[in-house]
């Protein structure tokens, strides 16, 4: 358990749960739960006995976005000097294990923005995502325009940020938004048993696994078949790989020690 105002985190069996929890904001981002959230990162990036983190939120809400009410009074310079969202976006960006959002609810804005920065998303039948700022006067600032577009298409996108039209869970999942649809009732464990099949893996394996697929979001194809080539092979410096590959052989479960 934890002393965190707006977050609930428990870890279990390798796996850190991190419940966004301001229930009366549905969940809003502002800077004291984002600041939370970085900790909440840094702690389970520390910990070696964490092997894979799930994001959720609430049955009505994964988060209904940035909180307005901090915003609406800031000006220009202040936006600007402090870089709003800019360090604790890249903590997210920058996690190294796997990080699971289990949306239900609400993911609107920088709640769908949070969610598309992990690596996968799982979804209850009742998620709704959208980045509706338009009707605010502003834009998507947590990487919404470039994220929601590189995974639904131009034309998806354009049409949900130019006319705040949200998306259903079947929607999202026909257009690749999200990797699954699951009952409401059963999304934590569905992501928890994700996360826990992930956590049994080398988590070198698993580590290497991801940075080459998110390559394939920052660079070219040729480059980024060399990175996986690269990685590939730097695999079979560990012992991992030779206990992976010897359990297969010997008909037997492999005992990782991500080492
Ligand atoms: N910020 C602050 N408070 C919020 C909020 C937000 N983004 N979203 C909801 N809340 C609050 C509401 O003000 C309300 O508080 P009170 O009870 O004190 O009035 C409470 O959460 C419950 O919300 P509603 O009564 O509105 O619930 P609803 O079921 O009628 O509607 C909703 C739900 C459709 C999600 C609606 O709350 C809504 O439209 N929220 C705003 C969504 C939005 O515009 N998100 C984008 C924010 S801007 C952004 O995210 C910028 C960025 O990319 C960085």
């Amino acid at each position: 358990m934890s002393d965190y105002k707006t977050l609930i985190v428990e870890t279990d069996q390798g796996v850190t749960l991190i419940r966004l929890n301001r229930p009366k904001a549905l969940n809003a981002l502002n800077t004291e739960l984002l600041d939370e959230l970085v900790a909440a990162l840094d702690a389970a990036e520390a910990d070696e006995a964490v092997r894979c983190v799930v994001l959720t939120g609430s049955e009505r809400a994964f988060a209904a976005g940035a909180d307005i009410v901090e915003m609406s009074s800031k000006s220009y310079p202040e936006m600007f000097k402090s870089d709003y969202f800019t360090r604790q976006a890249s903590r997210v960006e920058r996690f190294r294990k796997p990080i699971i959002a289990a949306v239900a609810g609400y993911a609107l804005g920088g709640g769908c923005e949070l969610a598309m920065m992990c690596d996968f998303i799982i979804a209850a039948e009742t998620a709704r995502f959208g980045q509706p700022e338009i009707n605010l006067g502003v834009s998507p600032g947590i990487g919404g325009s470039q994220r929601l577009t590189r995974f639904v298409g131009k034309s998806k996108a354009m049409d949900m940020i130019l006319t705040a039209r949200q998306m259903d869970a079947a929607e999202a999942e026909r257009s690749g938004l999200v990797s699954r649809v699951v009952p409401a009732d059963a999304l934590v464990e569905e992501a928890m048993a994700a996360a826990r099949k992930i956590a049994a893996l080398s988590p070198l394996a698993v580590m290497m696994n991801k940075e080459m697929v998110e390559a394939a979001y920052e660079t070219t194809l040729s480059q980024g078949v060399k990175l996986e080539r690269r990685l590939f092979h730097s695999l079979f410096a560990f012992e991992d790989q030779k206990e992976g590959m010897a359990a297969f052989t010997e008909k037997r479960p492999a005992a990782f020690k991500g080492r």
